[in-house]
């Protein structure tokens, strides 16, 4: 079951492009060695290391991106509520405007109508990725799939309609801040006339080239997050992630959940009390039946007195599947929002896990959370909301023509 998590990787194994301003730049620094080498004069050679600016994914393909490419620094996930009156014909005319304005921003060019073309020549890895919900799909006058409905409710909430639902999803991540601003205003500028913005929740991880490539993820608590993940590339992953059904074949869905994180009172818990919790040491993520974040957990290991060395309800011991299909696929953020109260922090968890099928895979796993997880004493899910998210496309092709064709 473990795979190690190489979603959050940085570097060689990224699937990317260079071009635009930096190859430019690379070829022009070239010529000018060329033209020193020739006068017999020393070569300054320009340092890129660790500069991603100019590096790009591809927008076309079988599945969108921002899944199982490498994950991010920065996220925007963006809901939109359709206007009234827009249709099947007008979701199609979106859908191509939003399709033609994601593929260019990820090449590093300005979309159609760009007012900053000079923010788009960084794409940075910029990926943009396209959710419907169920209000979307009822107005394409498609056939929902069965699990595209908000979660059963769940004792542990406290739901907040400004963080939940919505019809349209844009997802925007890059390793960098400027181009996620500039990506998600051009999106939203040529959705205006058809859409109303209902939400948006930005999430980070650590910045690009601070820490060393395929690191797991820490949330905000400091716990290693992300550990026993399926590993994009891999069989497991396709069969836990893409849908095979009609429309979605090649697509899949997204679970968004807002989890406030309790920073407060977890200040009060030793790390003892912190690793017991998840059935992790703190530190390095290891199970507490081991000594390495790889290690695989051995749930029935024993202390001297009889209890087992990792608790029945910690965290992952509730989690594990209990049945074979009920594995999801990771891939949250952290966020960290100004207090309203008289708390020092809000800050939480963007949880956002993917799956063929939400109701099939994800809901046991949260039912099993919510009867029993030490980990709930200090958390709290405040937003929820679930999204299909269709298929890629090809050149000249849109996302949703699957579904809108
Ligand atoms: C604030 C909320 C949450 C926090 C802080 C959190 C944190 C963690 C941590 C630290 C681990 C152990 C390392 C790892 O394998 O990633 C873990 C594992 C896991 N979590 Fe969560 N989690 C949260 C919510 C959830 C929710 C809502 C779900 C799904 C309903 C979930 C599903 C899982 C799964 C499937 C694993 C792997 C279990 C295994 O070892 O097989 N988590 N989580």
């Amino acid at each position: 079951m473990t795979e190690p998590d190489a979603s959050s990787g940085h570097g060689t194994t990224r699937r990317r492009l260079l071009f635009g301003g930096a190859a430019a730049g690379l070829g022009a620094a070239v010529a000018l060695t060329t033209d020193r080498a020739a006068a017999g004069q020393a070569a300054p050679v320009p340092d890129t290391t660790g500069i991603n600016g100019a590096v790009a994914h591809l927008f076309h393909g079988a599945h969108q991106s921002g899944i199982a490419t490498p994950v991010a620094s920065y996220a925007s996930f963006v809901a939109l509520d359709l206007n009234a009156g827009i249709n099947r014909e007008a979701l199609r005319r979106l859908m191509r405007v939003l399709s033609d304005d994601a593929a260019r921003l990820m090449e590093g060019r300005g979309a159609l109508a760009d007012t900053e073309p000079e923010l788009a020549t960084v794409p940075a890895g910029l990926t943009v990725t396209f959710g419907f919900g169920p209000g979307f799909v009822k107005r394409a006058d498609g056939p929902t799939p069965a699990w595209l409905a908000p979660l059963p409710a769940f004792g542990i909430d406290d739901l907040n309609e400004a963080y939940s639902d919505g019809d349209l999803l844009l997802l925007v991540s890059a390793d960098d801040q400027v181009t996620v601003a500039h990506a998600v205003r051009m999106l939203l500028k040529d959705a205006r006339s058809f859409a109303t913005l209902k939400w948006r929740q930005d999430g980070f991880r650590r910045a690009y080239g601070s820490e060393v490539s395929g690191t797991t993820m820490r949330n905000l608590f400091g716990q290693v997050d992300g550990t026993t993940n399926p590993n994009p590339g891999t069989p497991t992953f396709d069969k836990v992630v893409w849908s095979t059904d009609g429309w979605m074949a090649g697509g899949t869905s997204l679970v968004l959940r807002r989890i406030r994180l309790n920073l407060d009172t977890w200040d009060e818990v030793d790390p003892t009390g912190r690793s017991f919790s998840v059935g992790r040491d703190i530190s390095t993520g290891a199970p507490l039946t081991g000594s390495r974040e790889s290690d695989e957990p051995d749930f029935e290991a024993t202390t001297p007195a009889g209890h087992t060395v990792i608790s029945p309800v910690s965290h992952i011991a509730r989690s594990r599947p209990v049945e074979p299909h009920e594995v999801i696929f990771r891939r949250g953020y952290n966020y960290d929002v100004p207090p309203s109260g008289d708390g020092v922090s809000e800050s939480g968890l963007l949880f956002a896990s993917y799956q063929a099928d939400p109701v099939r895979q994800f809901v046991p796993i949260q039912r099993r959370l919510d009867e029993a997880d030490l980990l709930n004493t200090w958390t709290t899910p405040i937003g929820s909301a679930v999204f299909a998210i269709p298929p890629g496309c090809s050149a000249g092709g849109y996302v949703g023509e699957t579904l809108l064709a």
